[in-house]
């Protein structure tokens, strides 16, 4: 379905240049502030938010005395579905089914997050991905399997002092229950990890079956949970060779910026590697646009070349650039409860319906 992609090829965008115009890309809603709204939000450049053809109040934005326009941080690049319309990556957003709750749970689906670029959104995205898949009556586990340890800060769990963590369940033996910790979220556990996982590498090199140790370890838990979202290291290393052989799907984070294509190729072949070898079960679920900035010409050319090199494979929601999601780690909670009623939070959880209408989740 998809193009293939330029190896590494950058592509060819014009001049980041002052907006002239803005695609309609309309939000559903109208930004709505969640609590912690903060940084200028409100003047309503609507950038993005072309609501009709007279939506000449987009491009303004950066003409106004406040600059608020040209402000990245504020929500109102939102990028939220209009139904019926064409959504931020151009084409028309498909009407999302309202997920149907679930009587009974599990077996979980496993998809990893997974993109060796760091700063991408990841983490992020497995946070509040999950937080809103717990909205529509979820069972989620995340599974924090980056040394860095910033999925469980993210959460407000203090993973360097932990006891116990993802490395015993992967290496020690240590039954994974006794390392799940529920976090504020109903619905919502955690496999915290810290920096101990970065020794893991080096051990699981001799181990046998090494590439399968994460399999092993969550296994006897897939049942209990609807989902399970693994948050990779920015690495193509032994231990996202271990998330990408427990998986089902791969969720690539790529932020809106000009180098994001770059390395994606490399990634696709290791995808491709770990269907052939280890993992036959493996797809990609989609391709997630993040940091996205609606009023500058940059933001959409980067877009248009996302949709260009893998069609059908990005998904609809676009994740735009706002400063909540940074004072989310700060707070230590999701978006969907730190800013509920956010611009942010809204497209996490049109992502959680697109995730689930996927063959990924719904083919079980
Ligand atoms: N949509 C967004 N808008 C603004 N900042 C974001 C957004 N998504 C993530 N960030 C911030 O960017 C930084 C990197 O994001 P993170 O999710 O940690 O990436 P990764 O896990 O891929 O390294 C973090 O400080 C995070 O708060
Ligand atoms: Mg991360």
């Amino acid at each position: 379905m998809s193009q293939p992609l330029p190896n590494d090829a950058p592509p060819s965008f014009g001049r980041p240049e002052a907006p002239r115009w803005v695609p309609a890309v309309a939000p559903a809603e109208p930004p709505a502030e969640g609590p912690g709204s903060g940084a200028g939000s409100g003047t309503g450049p609507d950038a993005g938010s072309g609501t009709g053809p007279d939506a000449g109040s987009g491009p303004d934005a950066g003409s106004g005395p406040d600059a608020v326009a040209v402000d990245p941080d504020s929500d109102e690049a939102a990028s939220a579905p209009a139904r019926g319309d064409l959504g931020a990556t151009g084409r028309v957003f498909p009407a999302l089914p309202e997920p149907a709750p679930l009587a009974t749970h599990g077996p979980a689906r496993v998809l990893a997050l997974c993109n060796q670029k760091g700063g991408v959104g990841k983490t992020t995205s497995a946070i509040n991905l999950g937080a809103a898949l717990t909205e529509y009556g979820r069972r989620v586990l995340l599974v924090d399997f980056d040394p860095q340890g910033a999925l469980s800060v993210g959460l407000g769990i203090p993973a360097q002092a932990l006891d116990h963590t993802i490395y015993d369940a992967l290496l020690e033996g240590m039954p994974i229950d006794d390392v799940i910790t529920a976090t504020r979220v109903p619905g919502l556990d955690l496999v915290p990890s810290n920096i101990g996982l970065s020794a893991a590498e080096m051990v699981l090199v001799s181990e046998v079956g090494r590439e399968h140790a994460l399999a092993r370890a969550l296994a006897p838990v897939l049942p209990r949970y609807d989902v399970v979202l693994i948050d990779c290291q920015p690495s193509l290393g032994l231990l996202t060779l271990n998330a990408l052989t427990a998986a089902d799907g791969v969720l690539i984070p790529l932020e809106c910026e000009y180098f994001a294509l770059r390395g994606v190729a490399l990634l696709q072949q290791s995808i491709e590697k770990v269907t052939q070898r280890l993992n036959p079960r493996l797809q990609i679920t989609g391709v997630l646009a993040t940091m996205y900035d609606a009023r500058t010409v940059h933001g959409r050319q980067v877009l248009t070349r996302l949709v260009e090199a893998f069609g059908d494979r990005l998904f609809h929601t676009v994740i735009a650039r706002t400063v909540k999601f940074p004072e989310t780690t700060t707070a230590g909670e999701p978006i969907t409860t730190y800013a509920p009623t956010s611009t942010g939070a809204a497209a996490y959880r049109t992502l959680a319906k697109e995730v689930l209408a996927s063959s990924v989740i719904s083919n079980t």
